[in-house]
């Protein structure tokens, strides 16, 4: 009954953390494409290509639905495996849309036509590649009439957190919050829309103020999934070991993703 977490690297740890406290009784098997990381400066073609067989690789571990933690993934391939590539009894979803319904207040997987929201104006966060995808303003407007989205590129902040470089992350966010606010000045809501952004979530929320509501993907996503999960029990597949699979070096991930989640986690060779 496994279901597997596909990340571009560690940043869907994060993710991973949450879905296991949420529902603990539920095997995941986590892949981290480690030796291509980071997603967030590919072209989609490549993205994609690096997606699906990524996702193949957690079908073959009996994960019959597949979350894709990292935005930058769900941004750029996702519509594009929905639309053919994804097989009939399997399923892959996204960050973005568990984000959306949060904002827009909606139950978990409705989807009724688009509405008038109380939210009017959305500052998101994310990387250049899911920012140049438009993906988050293409599903938003399948949910809410006259939202303004104003997108950040967030260059060099998941490379300043991978690196452990707490002091320039602290730096790059806070010019990232400045850039947006010359060109937003009053957001009601900033969506973190990367898989790392979580861990310096404190510094978004202390730059952006206290009037802006910050959205962070690991909760809504793992409270998103309990309630797919208790719709659809058929997609938990028929693995039954949690696992962490890299494509990278074993030995230096484990070590990294340890630092990252400060708990021993050991990965597998994929
Ligand atoms: N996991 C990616 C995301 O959430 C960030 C890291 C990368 O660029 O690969 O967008």
């Amino acid at each position: 009954m496994a279901v597997g977490i596909f990340d571009s690297g560690l940043g869907g740890l994060t993710v991973l953390d949450a879905v296991t406290r949420r529902l603990p009784d539920v095997p995941f098997v986590y892949f981290g494409d480690n030796a291509h990381t980071p997603y967030g400066v590919r072209d989609p073609e490549d993205i994609y290509n690096l997606t699906t067989r990524g996702v193949e690789r957690l079908f073959a571990a009996g994960c019959d639905l597949v979350i894709l933690a990292c935005n930058t993934a769900s941004a750029a391939a996702l519509r594009r495996m929905q639309d053919g590539w994804v097989p009939k009894d399997k399923r892959v979803l996204g960050v973005f849309v568990p984000l959306i319904e949060s904002l827009t207040e909606r139950r978990w997987g409705d989807n009724s036509p688009p509405r008038e929201v109380a939210v009017k104006h959305v500052a998101l966060f994310a990387t250049p590649a899911t920012v140049s995808s438009r993906a988050f303003q293409r599903e938003l407007a399948f949910r809410a009439i006259g939202v303004d989205v104003e997108a950040q590129s967030c260059g060099g902040v998941v490379d300043a957190i991978e690196e452990g470089d707490e002091i320039l992350a602290e730096a790059l966010v806070r010019s990232h919050v400045d850039a947006l606010k010359r060109k937003m000045p009053n957001p009601d809501a900033a969506v973190l829309g990367c898989t790392h952004y979580p861990l310096v979530e404190e510094v978004f929320r202390d730059a952006l103020g206290p009037d802006v509501r910050v959205l962070s993907q690991p909760e809504l996503v793992a409270s998103s999934l309990a309630d797919y999960l208790e719709r659809r029990p058929e997609m938990l597949g028929p693995g039954t070991v949690s696992q962490f699979l890299t494509t990278g070096d074993p030995r230096k991930v484990s070590s990294k993703a340890t630092q990252f989640l400060r708990r021993r986690i050991a990965f597998d060779p994929a």
